[in-house]
């Protein structure tokens, strides 16, 4: 398949997406193989790179599947910013869908990473090649909204619900090891009472190049939603410190962490 595809190229995406597609439909039978999920209930989200499927789990509760698409392939021709990456450009999609799959294999790692830690993340139920399973998080069939479409005005008690964050983005940082890397009120759900952080694909380990640029970018986030309740600079550098502590880490009655017997704000 040569680069410049002219009028065939409406029939070259249609094979390409059908392909895809039942690629990603045996990995969705396979879920149901081993037990993760039951059954396959519908669409319910579009994000950038993913679709999100509701699910019925083995537990008998909803689940969503998120599918990894080969972004790529199917906007090659729409997003000049992928076009322009030659390292996408002579890519055979086998191997777009490999990176799809080790994007996918490390969502579900940080995510159950991030879980294990006690950070509030929907319950990780398994991945099988391009798809990722995990708990449903919303009211009947309806997903919990974003914290950006709920919008700060909306928000009974803003000071409690920005604490909860914070104590989340700790937990992250010091229990789990990770920077999120993609934090906003994009990618939290709130369903009226607790936020629940979704989208781990872009999470580092500490210790990695980006971390502190990422930590700098997400508290930054973070804080902008809320009005600035603190300083950035300030709490990313507790954040930091907070993070190379040594010793016993506890955690209160309120769910915040105690470093040396503290609290991350008084
Ligand atoms: N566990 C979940 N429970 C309910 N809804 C979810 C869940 N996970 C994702 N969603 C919904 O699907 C949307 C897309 O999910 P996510 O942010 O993980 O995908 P994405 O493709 O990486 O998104 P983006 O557009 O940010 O790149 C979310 O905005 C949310 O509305
Ligand atoms: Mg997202």
């Amino acid at each position: 398949m040569g680069c410049v595809r002219s009028e065939k190229d409406s029939d070259y995406y249609k094979v390409v997406d059908d392909a895809i597609n039942s690629y990603a439909w045996a990995a969705v039978v396979k879920l149901q193989e081993r037990r993760v999920i039951t059954d396959v209930l519908g669409p319910i989200g579009q994000g950038k790179e993913a679709k999100i499927i509701l699910a019925r789990g083995a537990d008998g509760r909803y689940a969503v599947l998120k599918i990894f698409y080969p972004v790529p392939v199917r906007f090659k021709r729409r997003s000049p910013y992928i076009l322009g990456d030659p390292r996408f450009r002579n890519l055979k999609i086998s191997d777009q869908l490999h990176l799809v799959e080790v994007w996918c294999r490390k969502e579900f790692g940080n995510l159950s990473r991030a879980y294990e830690a006690g950070v509030r993340v929907p319950r990780p139920l398994g991945f099988y090649r391009n798809v990722l399973a995990m708990e449903f998080i919303g009211v009947d069939r309806n997903p919990a909204p974003l914290l950006a479409e709920v919008g700060l005005e909306n928000i009974e008690d803003p000071y409690g619900l920005f604490y909860d964050i914070l104590k989340n983005l700790e937990k992250t940082y010091v229990l789990a090891g990770l920077v999120h890397g993609d934090l906003s009120p994009f990618n939290i759900l709130y369903d009226g009472q607790n936020p629940w952080i979704i989208d781990w694909g872009s999470a580092v380990r500490r210790g990695h190049p980006k971390e502190f640029e990422y930590l700098r970018r997400d508290v930054e986030r973070v804080l902008e939603f809320f009005g600035y309740p603190l300083d950035a600079e300030a709490l990313f550098k507790k954040l930091v410190e907070r993070g190379a502590w040594r010793g016993r880490v506890e955690v209160d009655e309120e769910g915040w962490l105690l470093i040396g017997g503290k609290r991350i704000i008084d």
